[in-house]
């Protein structure tokens, strides 16, 4: 615990003014400064910071706080994490409790070190930026790519000239151990006579890399034309961590929270395309694969992610890879999915070609994190043998072992995995040693529950994950609706495994009885169902006052009939494409799969 008296300490010291000025431009106006909401997109400023009373607030969206506060809202830090970025601008040191003195002095330093790191790399990047103006072929490359001077401007983009030793105009001195340390300069040989320095990035397009404070903290340089390596980073050092950072996190942070949603890429190029065309919540890894680290410093700031790949072999390796990241992070109340461009595009390319418009109706085909992993563990596998089902069951175990035992997710899914494999959910549950974390709604159904399930749940923003569940808490939400579904879709629906097959059962009898009834009224009645636990348990995790329309349960609908046909077609190329009867089904199933595909919904 940080004592209080600090934290007051600290913030008599700090001026916010300063603080926020670092990321937001603000001007003087009156007894106040003003600037553009950081919080909420908006074209004019009514983001004021008032120095006197150390506070800022937001007259467009009601934002305010303190310093701490701010560092914690708008770059996503902790509060311990917020506190000792202050402190260490202001020459204090947190009180750490148990933490030695000498370990303090040296957490001091290491800060203090990191700070004149990225000094020399915001330097760096000044003089970049200001070589770009003087080549044309720098400023030709960046146009015929699609970009404008103001997308430039914002990702501050540049150019490193073609010189050895560009950098000794930009510094006092070419020797300065920071260059090298930095990774600007590469030392070669050992000390002495003999020792050669020189520029790491020659003639390059330079993408400065940001933490997500804003401060400059490596570089990522693309040859302008072909050349290798197409791109070169800056090695890691004390303030670049590749696994820990994000291109373009700090230039999207307010898009991600008036999107709603980050947007995982997987180049420098694609992230500023994406701005360019009016896409700013698209943030890239640096030419590493997507850590569980990523993923949680993006949930800092969005509750949704899509993760966009190459539609490529590259692509889906670079996807399992990120699921598997993703995994431990999943919770009901977070959405994240996956989307596949053609194999001939990435998100720049394809954008650039489609327009916004275009890229936001592909991310409507964006995947749940939940199918994904289904996709992924049947890929290869055939479901009509036992082996193969078997070795669907293998792919699928260590990625299923990777989500949080709290919330729905991981029972859902194993009830999935069940039904592919063939299985009882009960016998997989006690396969994969579910049982000694509590029974789930589709593990042993006949159980009893227990008390903490009836309760009321936490409030949760998102559906959980799972079309089942989905469609049938629209449809005791909204029984209605079931009348306006066609014969085809009761059916599907009915052929659900229980208990949603047996709740749809008992819906259409109780609609056919009574007519259409409100949620609470079906809810009295469910009570005294064998399944009734289950279906109340079922809506117990979900907020029962979300907005749906329709159209939701059109797009949940969809979803379990491309599951349903995507089952049906390996079942039938299992069968042999010899049988003409199963190639003509066959045929006919695939068609409709791309039909569905095609006119699946806006999901977010
Ligand atoms: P791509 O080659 O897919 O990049 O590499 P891109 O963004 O589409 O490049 P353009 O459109 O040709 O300019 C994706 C990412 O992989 C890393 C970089 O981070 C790049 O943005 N990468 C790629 C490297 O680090 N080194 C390389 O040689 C190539
Ligand atoms: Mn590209």
């Amino acid at each position: 615990m940080i004592p209080t008296g600090f934290v007051q300490d600290l913030l008599s010291r700090v001026d916010i003014v300063e603080v926020v000025g670092r990321q937001v431009e603000l001007k003087k106006s009156g007894a106040n400064h003003m600037g553009l909401c950081p919080f909420h997109g908006e074209k004019s400023p009514s983001f004021s910071v008032s120095a006197s009373k150390q506070f800022y607030h937001c007259f467009g969206c009601g934002a305010h706080g303190d310093a701490i506060r701010f560092l914690m809202e708008n770059s996503g830090m902790s509060f311990r994490d917020a506190v000792g970025d202050l402190a260490q601008q202001v020459g204090m040191t947190v009180p750490e409790g148990p933490i030695d003195a000498a370990e303090q002095q040296r957490a001091l330093q290491a800060r203090a070190h990191q700070a004149t790191l990225s000094e020399v790399l915001e330097r760096a990047a000044g003089f970049y930026q200001r070589q770009l103006k003087g080549h044309p072929v720098a400023i030709d490359y960046l146009k015929r790519r699609g970009l404008s001077g103001q997308i430039a401007q914002r990702f501050g983009l540049g150019f490193s000239p073609p010189g050895w030793r560009s950098l000794a105009s930009a510094f006092a001195r070419y020797d300065d151990p920071l260059l090298a340390e930095s990774g600007m300069v590469i030392v070669q040989g050992e000390d002495g006579p003999e020792q050669k320095r020189y520029d790491r990035f020659r003639e390059r397009i330079m993408f400065p890399i940001r933490s997500v404070k804003g401060e400059v903290i490596g570089f990522g340089g693309r040859v302008l034309d072909s050349g290798e390596p197409k791109y070169l980073n800056s090695p890691e050092t004390p303030v670049f961590v590749k696994g820990r950072e994000l291109y373009g996190l700090f230039e999207a942070r307010t898009a991600l929270r008036t999107k709603g949603y980050a947007l995982v890429v997987e180049g420098y190029m694609d992230v500023v395309a994406l701005a360019q065309h009016g896409l700013p919540n698209a943030v890239a890894t640096l030419g590493t694969a997507c850590t569980a680290e990523h993923i949680q410093k993006l949930f800092r700031f969005t509750d949704s992610v899509v993760f966009s790949f190459d539609g490529d072999a590259a692509g889906r390796r670079a996807a399992t890879r990120a699921l598997e990241a993703a995994l431990p992070h999943a919770s009901d109340t977070r959405s994240l999915r996956f989307l596949f461009l053609p194999p001939q595009h990435d998100p720049d390319s394809y954008v650039r070609e489609h327009g916004a418009a275009g890229f936001d109706d592909a991310l409507k085909q964006a995947v749940p994190m939940s199918l994904q992993l289904l996709d992924h563990a049947r890929s290869g596998c055939d479901l009509g043998s036992a082996e193969g089902r078997a070795r669907m069951l293998a792919t699928a175990k260590p990625l299923w072992s990777l989500l949080p035992d709290s919330g729905t997710l991981k029972r859902q899914l194993l009830g999935e995995l069940a039904a592919l494999a063939q299985l009882q959910p009960g016998d997989l549950a006690q396969l994969w040693g579910l049982a000694s974390t509590g029974p789930g709604p589709q593990a042993t159904p006949h159980k009893p529950a227990r008390r903490s399930w009836a309760a009321p749940l936490r409030r949760q923003r998102h559906l959980p994950i799972g079309p089942a569940d989905q469609a049938l808490r629209m449809l005791l939400q909204r029984s209605e609706w079931w009348e306006r579904l066609d014969a085809e879709d009761h059916e599907l629906l009915h052929r659900l495994p229980d208990p949603y097959g047996a709740l749809c059962g008992w819906l259409e009898r109780q609609l056919h009885e009574h007519g259409a009834q409100p949620w609470h009224t079906l809810q009295a009645l469910l009570a005294e169902q064998p399944f009734g636990e289950v279906a109340l348990r079922l809506m117990g995790t979900m907020a029962v006052d979300d907005v749906v329309g329709f159209d939701d349960l059109r797009t949940v609908l969809n979803l379990l009939w491309r599951q349903h046909l995507s089952l049906r077609s390996e079942a039938l190329a299992a069968l042999g494409l010899a049988d003409p009867q199963a190639r003509q089904e066959l045929a006919d199933v695939l068609q409709r799969l791309r039909a569905l595909s095609a006119q699946a919904a806006p999901k977010s």
